[in-house]
């Protein structure tokens, strides 16, 4: 069994380069299906989930090939004539209902199994489905795989969400690309990662204006084309490492994303007593020498403040001098590592949607598992400043959202280790 072994108690100190953001990148690859031809994406960060959504692309008949050094992706999907995408890799991750979209303009036909992805709610996708029906694809449920059927031709409406859910206008936006007429999408999310997928889909020739706002319209194109892109920077994996340095650095600077995309958390840490300085493209943070002062958190969706950078900033908490409370709006099981950050010495209480916690404690080295993604990541964090040896247990969470995670810390004056331990 791999574990992530932090050394507790080491100053950071450096620059570390931030790649692009997963949930970017995910999009962008799935985009490809939707015309053929050859694609260059830059920018695309080596974790686990890049890989996996390379393999749904490979089985539905595009090449994939990922050059590690570059961070350079070369998909060709000119002989890519599939569109069922089966469950042993749709299980794995939930971004790949973002194919259904790509599919669907494709070849007006799509299978795709029901997503999986990390256990943090019941994340269902009634929305993409709502909308996508919208616009004129007929939908069945066949033993857990969702059968769409776009045979009869699709043609832009009107299509007001319930939520702004990111999935959802990512696909009903990849879906409407080709439908006759105009679709607008109202209520539409707003992260970054949105506004990427649809400058992408424009260099093919698509016509999507104010992606980035709470109404996309859509004006359906005949004919869209392979094209160019670079993912932007990923803006949660650059809040993970100023949390860290919030917690441990003499000085850490974060490179390679907008800070912009990262205003509220970077609020937040103002608020709480940190010292922010923003560049263009980098941002520089330093622990303070006085306590941190406690913060109410708010999870919303973008401009809010990121579910993504919640369990990040529970461990900041931990070290504020009295109680923050933090509320999670978006996902509704995503404090699990409350019940291993107690383990460590913390003071937190959950209830519902709501945790409490107490500061400032001094945390200890423990056993710990990653419970997700984010979560994972935070342990890690906790790890930094804990008395002695935490060992952070299922690490293939992490490995899905962060590329070299160790070896970025080690850099900046971490001590970590991935060990292989019995299970
Ligand atoms: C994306 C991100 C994830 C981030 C989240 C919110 C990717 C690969 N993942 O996830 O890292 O935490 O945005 O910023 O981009 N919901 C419904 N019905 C739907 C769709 C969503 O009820 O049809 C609910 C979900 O269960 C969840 C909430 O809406 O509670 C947010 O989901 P959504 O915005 O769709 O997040 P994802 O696209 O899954």
């Amino acid at each position: 069994m791999d574990v992530i072994r932090v050394e507790g108690g080491h100053k950071l100190h450096g620059t570390v380069h931030v790649g692009g953001a997963k949930n970017s990148a995910l999009k962008l690859m799935a985009a490809t299906m939707m015309a053929p031809g050859v694609y260059h994406l830059s920018n695309v960060p080596n974790i686990s989930d890049v890989g996996l959504m390379g393999q749904v692309l490979t089985m539905l008949g595009a090449s994939v090939d990922y050059d590690e050094t570059q961070h350079r992706l070369t998909i060709d999907t000119s002989a890519a004539d599939k569109w069922v995408t089966p469950y042993e890799l749709v299980s794995k991750m939930r971004a790949s209902i973002s194919i259904l979209g790509p599919l669907i303009t494709r070849f007006k036909h799509a299978v795709v199994a029901m997503p999986g992805g990390c256990n943090i709610g019941a994340r269902s996708i009634d929305q993409h489905l709502a909308g996508l029906k919208m616009l004129g694809v007929h939908f069945d449920n066949d033993h857990g795989d969702i059968v769409a059927d776009a045979s009869s031709g699709l043609k832009g409406a009107l299509v007001t969400l319930d939520f702004p859910s990111v999935g959802a206008t990512e696909n009903i936006m990849m879906g409407a690309i080709t439908a006759k007429g105009t679709t607008i999408i109202e209520n539409a999310a707003r992260e970054p990662e949105i506004v990427d997928l649809a400058n992408m889909l424009n260099k093919m020739g698509a016509d999507v204006r104010d992606a980035g706002s709470h109404v996309v319209e859509i004006h359906g194109v005949d004919e869209l084309h392979a094209c160019d892109h670079t993912t932007v920077g990923d803006r949660i994996e650059a809040g993970t490492f100023l949390v860290a340095g919030a917690l441990s650095a003499d000085e850490l600077t974060v490179e390679g994303f907008n800070p912009v995309h990262l205003d509220i958390p970077l609020r937040k840490m103002e608020y709480m007593g940190i010292r922010v300085e923003r560049g263009e493209n980098r941002v520089t943070v330093c622990a303070p020498e006085k306590t941190l002062v406690p913060a109410d958190i708010q999870t919303l969706p973008f401009p809010g403040f990121p579910t993504d950078m919640q369990a990040q900033f529970m461990v900041l908490a931990t070290q504020a001098n009295g109680s923050s409370f933090i509320t999670e709006n978006v996902f509704e099981n995503r404090f699990m590592l409350v019940a291993d950050l107690i383990r460590m010495g913390a003071e937190i209480r959950v209830e519902d949607r709501h945790a409490l916690v107490k500061g400032p404690v001094k945390l200890m080295g423990a056993r710990v598992k990653s419970p997700d993604l984010r979560g994972g990541a935070a342990l890690v964090l906790a790890g930094l400043i804990a008395e002695g040896y935490t060992l952070v247990s299922d690490t293939f969470h992490i490995k899905r959202g962060y590329e070299a995670f160790v070896e970025k810390f080690n850099a900046i004056g971490a001590v970590m280790a991935h060990i292989d331990m019995p299970d």
